[in-house]
């Protein structure tokens, strides 16, 4: 996609150069001295810091003065732990979630897939956000944690919240940071609160949903507290459908810049996994990662000392052109294609199947469904703030019925 054609997807072309500038300039790693952060631009290197917890930890809680809802939030959330508690909220919810579990999910994605876009019917302009990018994998991760689908407007505006940028200021220093952390507090205390309601709903009448299973779950002999669940639900809840919505998005749109790539996926969807792929390395929904040094650390040249934040540059490094042949070019079957989209490491996402299933499913769908989709103008489309998620906000679409 050009940058006049699609306002702030600017913003992020924008960012991946100014990356790609710094790269060149400055080898892998960057020190950014007015935030006093450090960037991580290549591929070996984001490799690097997201395979070493020991040295590069997830936990930044000791940066932060102690906040009680955060407390909460935190404690079940295991993207934000290192080894070896991360390994212990981990290993219990995988053996909720197994790859049995998601793959039995198809026809069930299917069918909410076909009945969103019954909602629609008749129409020739569909906002694809409203209609089916945000509300599918909402209701398919509300459902999976039995949690009422009906209250996916409270979900959408914490996600919103959490999820906006609004509240980052230009540097995102660490005065930056807990301005913004100040500002979503009210948000974790009221999720914190909806979800410890849920709980003890689950607690005390078990069902088929996720949260029961956590509920009963036991690591060790041992099971968990509600308060830990929390966070753990809080996490598959937001994470498990935010990011999503932002492939379906961003796969419309690159799609529509590519019309053959289109075509071809459209006479053969078996070429949808391995497109969708691409999407994800082109724009990945979250382009950074953070990490905090627990000691001083060679890399890139640099020494970074203790203590230090880290940023992995997902999207720097997925056009890495050591590693991708023509890597500002979208090919819709390249392969091999390592992108760093869904991390590395033990915290590689924990949904990523899911959310590929999600995505072929909806291009399925959708392909059925509709003979021709065109963007309704590059000027209708609205982004989020790429430094956050890399992400449609609302995204119209003249589609005309098979
Ligand atoms: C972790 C991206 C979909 C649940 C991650 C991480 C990334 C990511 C980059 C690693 C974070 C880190 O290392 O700090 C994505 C993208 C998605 C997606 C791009 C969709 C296109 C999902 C879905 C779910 C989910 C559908 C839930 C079902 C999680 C969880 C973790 C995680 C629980 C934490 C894993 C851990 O710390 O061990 N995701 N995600 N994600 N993701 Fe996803």
């Amino acid at each position: 996609m050009t940058t006049q054609e699609t306002g702030v997807a600017f913003a992020f072309e924008d960012l991946l150069a100014r990356s790609a500038e710094l790269r060149e300039r400055g080898g892998p790693v960057h020190h950014d001295e007015e935030a006093g952060s450090w960037r991580v631009l290549d591929h070996p290197a984001v490799s690097r810091v997201l395979s070493d917890p020991a040295t590069f930890s997830s936990d930044f809680s000791g940066l932060t003065p102690v906040q009680e809802d955060f407390e909460t939030f935190r404690k079940g959330n295991f993207v934000g732990m290192d080894p070896p508690d991360h390994r212990k909220l981990r290993t219990l919810v995988s053996q909720a979630f197994t790859p049995r579990v998601v793959a039995g999910l198809e026809p069930r994605i299917r069918a909410i897939a076909g009945e969103l876009l019954d909602e629609v019917d008749g129409t020739s302009r569909v906002d694809i956000v409203d209609a089916l990018a945000y509300p599918l994998p909402i209701i398919v991760i509300a459902e999976l944690l039995g949690v009422p689908v009906a209250d996916r407007p409270l979900f959408t505006r914490w996600a919103q919240v959490l999820f906006s940028g609004d509240q980052l200021g230009e540097s995102a220093d660490m005065e930056d940071i807990q301005r913004a952390l100040d500002a979503i507090a009210p948000t974790i205390r009221e999720m914190n609160a909806y979800i410890l309601d849920h709980i003890r709903h689950h607690r005390a009448h078990p069902g088929p949903g996720l949260t029961s299973r956590l509920v009963e779950a036991e690591f060790n002999g041992e099971r968990l507290e509600d308060q830990e669940i929390v966070g753990f639900v809080a996490l598959l809840l937001i994470a498990g459908h935010i990011t999503t919505t932002a492939l379906l998005g961003n796969a419309v749109v690159t799609f529509d810049r590519n019309p053959g790539a289109a075509a071809a996926l459209r006479s053969s969807p078996a070429g949808l996994p391995a497109a969708l792929e691409e999407v994800l390395r082109m724009l990945p929904p979250f382009p950074e990662l953070g990490r905090r040094t627990t000691k001083p650390v060679e890399l890139g040249g640099h020494t970074i000392p203790e203590n230090s934040i880290v940023m992995a540059d997902l999207a720097a490094a997925n056009r890495d052109p050591a590693f991708f042949d023509r890597p500002n070019e979208f090919h819709v079957a390249r392969n091999p294609n390592p992108h760093l989209t869904f991390g590395h490491g033990i915290h590689f996402c924990f949904g990523a199947p899911l959310a590929r299933l999600e995505g072929r499913i909806a291009f399925e769908v959708l392909f059925d469904r509709y003979r021709d989709i065109a963007v309704a103008g590059y000027d209708q489309v609205e982004f989020q703030n790429p430094q956050v998620i890399v992400s449609v906000r609302h995204l119209p679409l003249d589609v005309t019925p098979a």
